[in-house]
């Protein structure tokens, strides 16, 4: 197998990555049945290599019968057919590290398909040695299920297998079964997984659904959430998961998982984790016993757009990590409304900006950087489960899965095929071949933006200082060595005077193509400007002989 390029200065090489995150049924498809497969990921390698990013993040592309697209594995060390082969992986980790980039797999450690070997010996029949690998209970006292818990995708976290006459849990998809990681077989299998993927050349993993691998075996109610709105709320929020997400033996397993995967190489772990600051911190544990190297943070996927929220979200993280800890921030994912829907595409320029400016590793998710919206999807072309089982309330995800554009035709270079989901209405201009010509395009700003990041040291390590808001603007600094550098961003949309020490800075990049780099910034931002400026006389960067962690 090829090995990892290697990175310049850094020896902790997610310090300084950009992530991008590919939903592979909808980047590129190369046999014309209208969804994305391996093939049409590795095709586009050097498109991306060309923006700029240096890591990759595939969506599961695992054999399955993608009741959830993916996330309901039946073998975890083979491709589906609809993806391709493991050759193809193969010759996509070797084109990755050709040109440069690194290759994460998402790693799906907490429920298999219901149709994989390990479930259908499992329920086969109660003594069957298999049986504990996933989680059991016997009917409650009234006979039907064991107790409150809720399954995130609607209904009841548990599904009763007749033949064996008891409740199986499942914290999504009746098929999807959870596996039972207090089982040493189970956790054993599910690091073999690990090894067979980093023996392929892999660069490391994200890890889906992290915070569920444990539920309280005592299987206890979860208390009733005073505050769940039924006519809006997921209905997995009418209780408090105290008992079903975050057990305190999941923090045994993150160490566990971090000292196997260093013991291996040079790799990383990326729990997705959907959790507040401070409890994001809890993540990385301790530095005699680290957890894992990025812990995802999707705090942007539910903070209100404006300058106040953001510095006090930056602060909040900031002071919550440990110094051994090294953030990450995302702006969108395949679960969650696109940026440019949820903020307007002025600001989605400006989100870009923070993203690729503030401390910490970024997570890009692709289409971002065309500025995608959410597509409508009729009823009849509706895939995603989550919508089937409840439909009509704006859970379901396949908006922001749809195919990416690559230039202007039927097919928009995607498929040549009828796609698996619409593209949206816009992608007739709204395409990778027209952004590329335009300067002023979201393409050309997200490669600008990369550029200046691997450029400069101060944005991929520099400490991060001054972060606050003042009349809608946020501004921060950040620093690497003598080399100090100024974001001001107008998040809230009408512009306003530039602070003093900014004024007589160099501007490095303005997500307004008008405005030139290399020239003094003046005394004003612009309206939804964003602007890196550098401060001071030297412009030089300190050679990065040993990287922080800290922070300020
Ligand atoms: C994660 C994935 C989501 C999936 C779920 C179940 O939250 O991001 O897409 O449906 O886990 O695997």
């Amino acid at each position: 197998m090829s090995s990892p390029p290697d990175h310049r200065g850094s020896d902790r090489w997610w310090q300084t990555a950009t992530i991008y995150h590919v939903y592979p049924r909808s980047l590129q498809d190369t046999v014309g049945d209208g969804v994305g497969d391996l093939p049409g990921v590795t095709q586009r390698l050097p498109d991306l290599a060309e923006l700029g990013i240096d890591t990759v993040w595939l969506s599961p592309f695992y054999r399955s019968p993608m009741l959830d697209f993916g996330y309901d594995v039946t073998d975890h060390c083979d491709v589906d057919p609809v993806f391709g082969t493991l050759a193809d992986v193969d010759e996509l980790v070797e084109t990755a590290h050709r040109l440069g980039l690194r290759v994460l797999l998402d790693y799906i450690p907490n429920h298999t398909s219901d149709q994989h070997r390990w479930f259908v010996e499992a329920r086969s029949a109660r003594d069957h040695p298999r049986r504990d690998w996933y989680v059991w209970s016997d009917p409650g006292t009234d006979g039907g299920v064991p107790n409150n818990w809720r399954s995130e995708f609607g209904g009841p976290a548990w599904t009763l297998d007749e033949a064996t006459g008891q409740y199986y849990y499942h914290a999504y998809l009746a098929e999807q079964p959870n596996l039972n990681w207090h089982h040493p077989d189970v956790r054993r299998a599910m690091l073999d997984i690990l090894r067979f993927w980093i023996d392929r050349g892999v660069d490391g993993f994200r890890l889906d659904a992290f915070r569920r691998l444990f539920v309280d075996r005592a299987f206890p109610d979860e208390p009733e959430n005073p505050d769940y709105r039924p006519e809006i709320d997921n209905e997995s929020f009418a209780v408090h998961p105290i008992h079903t997400s975050e057990q305190p033996e999941l923090f045994d397993v993150v160490a566990e998982l971090r000292r196997t995967i260093d013991a291996w190489g040079d790799h990383v772990l990326l729990g997705e984790v959907y959790v507040e600051p401070d409890a994001l911190a809890r993540y990385h544990l301790t530095p005699d016993r680290p957890g894992l190297h990025l812990a995802g943070n999707f705090n942007l996927l539910w903070t209100e757009w404006d300058a106040g929220s953001l510095a006090d979200l930056v602060n909040r993280y900031e002071d919550a990590l440990p110094d051994h800890a090294w953030p990450n921030w995302v702006l969108g994912n395949h679960d969650r409304s696109r940026i440019a829907s949820r903020i307007g595409n002025a600001q989605a320029r400006v989100a870009a900006m923070f993203l690729l400016t503030v401390r910490g590793t970024p997570t890009i998710y692709y289409g971002d950087e065309l500025g995608m919206t959410d597509v409508i999807i009729p009823p009849e072309l509706v895939q995603d489960p989550w919508e089937k089982n409840v439909p009509g309330r704006g859970f379901g995800r396949d908006p922001v899965r749809t195919p990416m554009p690559w230039d202007a035709s039927d097919g928009h270079g995607f498929t040549t095929g009828t796609p698996w989901l619409p593209f949206g209405a816009d992608a007739g201009g709204r395409n990778v071949a027209s952004q590329r010509t335009d300067p002023a395009s979201m393409w050309n700003l997200y490669r600008d933006l990369l550029r200046l990041r691997s450029d400069e040291t101060a944005l991929e390590l520099g400490t991060m200082h001054d972060v606050r808001a003042q009349d809608g603007v946020l501004h921060y600094q950040r620093r690497w060595g003598d080399r100090t550098l100024l974001i001001v961003l107008d998040v809230g949309g009408s512009g306003g005077p530039l602070p003093p020490e900014g004024r007589r800075g160099t501007v490095l990049l303005s997500t307004n193509a008008a405005r030139r780099p290399g020239r003094p910034a003046g005394a004003r931002l612009g309206v939804a400007e964003g602007l890196v400026i550098a401060l001071g006389p030297d412009h030089g960067s300190t050679p990065a002989s040993d990287v922080p962690m800290t922070r300020r």
